[in-house]
């Protein structure tokens, strides 16, 4: 376990951004093209229609926004940052896509790295900034949180396509020796069941001269056992929750909002009723983006606090999980200015 209290300092929630693709796909749509129906998808899922990037728009471009708006909340100069995660699983180069996103906020003062964790990304992103903030290395971070899967997605599978979007969310966070808002976490992987769920690449070898080949890069789309993953993230995610919260001798009924990874609405009510936690305080946007891998929980995060909903001293229960398999938890008070 990773914790917190092996750091000097605090770390601040202190704005939040998020950006959507224009295209919705509706359910009625989607069943123009797989055996599906929207009766079927929003009662296993809870999820109506979800976006997907067109031509004129670009993962960079939705991640870029949804940080611009992260800066533009917590009222920073964008020369001050010093850091920025994209966690993403789908980059526009797989060299690397947040370089671009530092160069476009103009934060020349910042290092841009990404990180893949799939749906987990943005919460294993949040705790690797926090690290440099806590440490006294860094003071400013922007985490984002961005994926395409449209693009790995087989629009033919009707097991998979129904569920996954496109989007970005982003938070900023900075060092203070006050009191922090993030209070703590735990992150934990399971390579052994990475075949639940993953996009893997194709063993295809072409020949490259007599007597030597080269593995072409390309990847399958994504591969899921659904049940499987639901199972894991029903027992997992009490789990490690229940555990952060014990260690911080937190009661359930002190959230204020939980915060999960928007996968299936089945799965955010079953762990809302392990910790008897009101629908009220069960954050969802399901209905509107479907599952949009790593940004899922900022634009969640983003939507509450725009509209008011999450208020500045609100303590947020917040838990990742999916492919590697890998999950995660944090528990974390807002104070951005709404
Ligand atoms: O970010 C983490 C990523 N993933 C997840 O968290 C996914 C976790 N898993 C799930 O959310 C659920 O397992 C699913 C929503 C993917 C599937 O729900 P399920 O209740 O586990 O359904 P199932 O796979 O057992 O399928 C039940 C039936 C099957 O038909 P038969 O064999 O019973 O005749 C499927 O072929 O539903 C059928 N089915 C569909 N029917 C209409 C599967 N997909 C569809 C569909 N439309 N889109």
């Amino acid at each position: 376990m990773i914790s917190n209290s092996q750091c000097d300092r605090g770390i601040s929630f202190v704005g939040c951004g998020s950006a959507t693709p224009q295209k919705i796909i509706t359910n009625d749509q989607l069943s123009q093209r797989v055996d599906t129906n929207d009766e079927w998808i929003q009662s296993r899922t809870g999820i109506g229609e979800r976006r997907v990037i067109s031509e004129n728009e670009s993962l960079i471009d939705l991640a870029t926004h949804a940080a611009l708006n992260a800066v533009k909340m917590a009222n920073w100069d964008v020369k001050t940052i010093d850091l920025i995660i994209l966690a993403t699983s789908t980059p526009e180069d797989l060299f690397g896509s947040s370089p671009k996103i530092q160069s476009n906020l103009g934060a020349s003062n910042a290092v841009a790295f990404d990180l893949t964790a799939a749906c987990s990304g943005f919460l294993f992103a949040l705790i690797t900034a926090s690290q440099y903030l806590a440490s006294g290395s860094m003071k400013r971070a922007v985490v984002i949180g961005a994926d395409q899967l449209s693009k790995w997605v087989d629009w033919d599978d009707r097991k998979t396509c129904v569920l996954f979007g496109d989007g970005a969310g982003a938070v900023a966070v900075e060092a203070v020796n006050d009191e922090t808002g993030l209070i703590g976490y735990d992150l934990k992987s399971d390579g052994s069941k990475g075949d639940c769920l993953n996009l893997s690449q194709s063993n295809n070898f072409l020949d490259l001269i007599p007597g030597a080949s080269y593995q072409k890069g390309e990847y399958f789309p994504i591969k899921m056992q659904g049940k499987e993953v639901y199972k894991f993230a029903v027992r997992e995610v009490p789990i490690i929750l229940g555990e952060i919260l014990d260690k911080y001798q937190i009661k359930s009924d002190k959230i204020d909002w939980l915060l999960l990874h928007q996968a299936n609405q089945r799965i955010l009510d079953a762990v809302a009723s392990r910790f008897s936690i009101p629908s009220e305080k069960v954050l969802s946007n399901l209905k509107f983006y479907g599952n949009t891998s790593a940004a899922t929980i900022p634009l969640m995060l983003d939507e509450a606090v725009r509209d008011q909903r999450i208020k500045s001293g609100d303590l947020i229960a917040c838990s990742g999980f999916g492919a590697g398999l890998s999950w995660g938890a944090a528990l974390f008070y807002w104070h951005g200015p709404y």
